[in-house]
C-alpha cells in the first residue's frame, strides 16, 4: 500500500501545505537562467546504508534508487554548478515484469493518484523537494499525459486491456480506440495510436477530450503545489495533440517543456511558435554530434543560423547532447578531448543546459539494450573527473556572465570563426562576451595557432577561463589561440572576472555596476597623491582614469 492515495489525500495534503511559501510553478523567463541535471531515480542513488545487486542494464529491472538517494546526492549535483534537477516520473507504474523489463523508468502508469513505492513514500518526495528548494535549486518533473499503461503480454492490445485497473481512466470511453503506429514521422498517426507494444500496452489518453483535460489538469496542479514542482518535462509530446500542449500548459501554469524527438527544425520551431514556448532542442541535437563525433562542424554552424532563424525563443529550449532516450555521446565516439568540446557547446550555447545524471563520468552506454542507464552509483560519483571538473567550470562562467548582465541569456550566440576544424562563437553583450573556440580534432590533434577576430578592442586582457591562462588581444583586435590536443578554449575579460569563482577569482555575487564601482575605486586609490601634489592635477586624473574604466566596462 503506498502513501498516498487519492484525489482528497492530494486536496488535504496541498491544505497542509497552503501556509507556507515554497517555490513552485516557475515560468519560462525564470527557467532560462538556470541549468538542468536530469536524474533517473532508479539508476541514480541508493538510500545510503543499502546495497543493491550490480544494475544490469540490460535486464532492465529495478536496480534501488529512491528518492531518499537523491537526497544524499544534491551535494554531487550542485559541486557541478547546477540549479535545477530533473526526476524522472513519480507516480504509481505497472508492476509486473515484461520480457524486457520493469517500470524502473516510470514511463508506465497506472494509478495517477498514488506514488511510485519503490522510490520512497510521500514524506520522502516532500524532503527531496525541501532538500532540493533549500539549495535555490527548481525542482522539475518528467510527466507521462500522453498514455496509461497495462501488461498485456502478448495479447491483442486491442481488446485485452482491463481499464477498469487504470485510475482514474478506468474505462475504454477515455481513450483512442486501438491502432498501431507504423509511421512515427505521421503525426496523425503518433497522436492518434498507441506507442507501446503486444507486451506492454500504452492506451493512449483521449486528450482531445474535455474530461480527460480536466482530470489532468487537476492532477497536474495538485501535485505541483503537493511537492513544490517548479516545471515539467511532458514525455512524448509529440504523441499529444498539439492544441491540449497548449490548453495543459496554460491552465496548469507552469514552465513545461515538451519532448518532440523529431530532427526537423520547421517541425519542432512550429511547436514553439505555436503550441508550447519550450521544448528541447532536437534539431540542433543532432548536428551537435555530427560536429563533434563525425568532423563535421559547418553543418554545425548552419543550424544554428536556420533554428535561430525559425524558432522564436532559442533561449527557453533545453540544449543537450545526451538523454535517456539516445546512445550516449562516449558511445558514437570515445574521445573524451571531443566531448569536452560537446559539453563547452552545450553549456555556453544559448538555451537552458540540460545534463543526463552520468555524462559528467564520460559513461558510454548505447540506447539499444538501454545501456544508457547506467547505475551512477557504479561509477563511485567521482567529483575530480575532468568532465564533472570541467561542468562546474562551465557553469560558473554562464551563470557570472548572468549575474553581470540579466539580458545575457536572452542574447543569441553569435558564429565568430569557422576553420577545418575549428567554430568560434560569441553570447553576451558587445565588448563584454563570452566566446569560445572550439575543436572537432580530438586528443590527436596538433599544436597550432588560431588568429581569432575578436569583438574586444585592442589591448584588452582576457583569460581563458578553463586554464586560466591570460592573453592580450593584439592591435588588430586578434587574439593568437594556442590550440593543442583539441582542447576547447574559453575566453572571459579579466577584469570582469571578480565574482565568478574561477581562476583564483572570488566567487561572491557580483554585478557589473559593483565591478565599476570597484574598478573606479582601484583607479581613483591608485591616482591617489603621494606627496603634496596639486590637487586639481589629481582630480583630473582620477576623473581621466575613471572614465576610461567605464569605457572599458561598458
Ligand atoms: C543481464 O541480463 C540479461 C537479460 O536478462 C542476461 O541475459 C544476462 O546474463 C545478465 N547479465 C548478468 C551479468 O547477470
Ligand atoms: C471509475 O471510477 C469512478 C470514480 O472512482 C467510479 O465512480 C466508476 O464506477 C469507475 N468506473 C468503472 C467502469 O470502473
Ligand atoms: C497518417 O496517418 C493517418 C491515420 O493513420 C492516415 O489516415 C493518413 O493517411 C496518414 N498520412 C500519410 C501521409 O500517410
Ligand atoms: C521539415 O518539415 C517541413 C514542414 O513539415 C517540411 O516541409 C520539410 O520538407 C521537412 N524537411 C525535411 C528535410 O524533411
Ligand atoms: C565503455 O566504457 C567501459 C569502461 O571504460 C569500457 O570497458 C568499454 O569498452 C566501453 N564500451 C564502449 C562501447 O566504448
Ligand atoms: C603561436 O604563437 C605564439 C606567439 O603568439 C608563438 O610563440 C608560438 O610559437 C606559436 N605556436 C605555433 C605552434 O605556431
Ligand atoms: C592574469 O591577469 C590578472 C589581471 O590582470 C592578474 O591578476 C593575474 O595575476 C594574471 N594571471 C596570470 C597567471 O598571469
Ligand atoms: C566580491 O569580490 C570582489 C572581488 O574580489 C570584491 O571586490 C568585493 O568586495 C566582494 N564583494 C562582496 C560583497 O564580498
Amino acid at each position: 500500500m503506498v502513501s498516498f492515495s487519492g484525489l482528497q489525500q492530494w486536496g488535504l495534503a496541498l491544505a497542509v501545505l497552503a501556509g507556507c511559501e515554497t517555490a513552485s510553478a516557475a515560468t519560462t523567463q525564470q527557467w532560462k537562467s538556470r541549468t538542468i541535471y536530469q536524474t533517473m531515480t532508479d539508476r541514480f542513488a541508493l538510500t545510503a546504508g543499502t546495497t543493491a545487486a550490480a544494475c544490469n542494464t540490460t535486464a532492465g529491472l529495478y536496480c534501488g534508487g529512491t528518492w531518499r538517494g537523491t537526497i544524499d546526492k544534491l551535494d554531487y549535483i550542485q559541486g557541478m554548478g547546477f540549479d535545477a534537477v530533473m526526476i524522472s516520473p513519480i507516480i504509481q507504474n505497472i508492476d509486473g515484469r515484461a520480457s524486457y523489463g520493469e517500470a524502473y523508468h516510470g514511463y508506465w502508469p497506472n494509478d495517477l493518484y498514488s506514488l511510485n513505492s519503490r522510490f520512497g513514500t510521500h514524506q520522502d518526495l516532500l524532503d527531496l523537494s525541501a532538500a532540493v528548494h533549500a539549495r535555490g535549486m527548481y525542482l522539475m518533473m518528467d510527466t507521462v499525459i500522453n498514455n496509461m499503461a497495462y501488461m498485456t503480454a502478448g495479447k491483442d492490445p486491442a481488446t485485452n486491456i482491463d481499464y477498469a485497473t487504470l485510475t482514474p481512466f478506468n474505462s475504454s470511453s477515455y481513450y483512442h480506440s486501438y491502432c498501431e503506429i507504423s509511421n512515427w514521422n505521421n503525426y496523425t498517426q503518433a497522436q492518434l495510436c498507441q506507442t507501446g507494444d503486444e507486451i506492454v500496452a500504452l492506451p493512449d489518453l483521449y486528450t482531445e477530450h474535455e474530461a480527460v483535460q480536466d482530470l489532468l489538469v487537476d492532477w497536474a496542479k495538485q501535485v505541483i503545489a503537493t511537492y513544490s514542482i517548479d516545471g515539467l518535462r511532458i514525455d512524448a509530446a509529440k504523441s499529444v495533440n498539439p492544441s491540449f500542449l497548449t490548453t495543459f500548459h496554460d491552465r496548469v501554469g507552469t514552465f513545461m517543456t515538451g519532448e518532440v524527438f523529431e530532427q526537423n527544425a520547421s517541425v519542432v520551431c512550429d511547436y514553439q511558435n505555436h503550441y508550447l514556448p519550450s521544448l528541447p532542442n532536437f534539431p540542433l541535437y543532432y548536428t551537435i554530434l555530427d560536429a563533434f563525433t563525425r568532423g563535421n562542424p559547418s553543418a554545425l554552424f548552419q543550424r544554428i543560423a536556420l533554428v535561430q532563424d525559425l524558432c522564436t525563443d532559442v533561449p527557453a529550449m533545453p540544449t543537450f547532447i545526451e538523454n535517456h532516450d539516445v546512445d550516449r555521446f562516449a558511445f558514437a565516439n570515445d574521445d573524451l578531448t571531443l566531448a569536452k568540446n560537446a559539453i563547452t557547446f552545450e553549456m555556453l550555447y544559448d538555451g537552458i543546459p540540460w545534463v543526463y545524471q552520468g555524462q559528467e563520468q564520460h559513461l558510454n552506454g548505447s540506447y539499444a539494450g538501454t545501456h544508457n542507464r547506467e547505475a551512477l552509483w557504479e561509477t563511485g560519483y567521482n567529483t575530480g573527473s575532468e568532465l564533472y571538473v570541467l561542468i562546474s567550470k562551465l557553469n560558473r562562467l554562464r551563470k557570472h556572465a548572468y549575474q553581470l548582465d540579466p539580458n545575457y541569456i536572452d542574447l543569441q550566440t553569435v558564429p565568430l570563426y569557422q576553420g577545418g576544424s575549428e567554430l568560434g562563437f560569441w553570447k553576451g553583450a558587445f565588448g563584454r562576451q563570452v566566446v569560445m573556440l572550439l575543436s572537432t580534432q580530438g586528443s590527436t590533434g596538433s599544436a597550432y595557432n588560431v588568429t581569432l577576430p575578436m569583438t574586444y578592442g585592442a589591448g584588452i586582457e582576457v583569460v581563458e577561463v578553463l586554464s586560466c591562462v591570460n592573453y592580450t588581444v593584439n592591435p588588430y583586435s586578434q587574439l593568437i589561440v594556442p590550440m593543442d590536443k583539441g582542447e576547447p578554449r574559453v575566453f572571459f575579460r579579466t577584469d570582469l572576472m571578480p565574482g565568478s569563482g574561477l581562476c583564483g577569482y572570488s566567487s561572491n555575487s557580483t554585478s557589473l555596476t559593483h565591478l565599476r564601482l570597484s574598478a573606479a575605486a582601484a583607479a581613483a586609490a591608485a591616482a591617489a597623491p603621494s606627496g603634496g601634489e596639486s590637487v586639481a592635477r589629481v582630480s583630473w586624473g582620477v576623473m581621466a582614469m575613471v572614465a576610461l574604466v567605464g569605457v572599458l566596462l561598458v
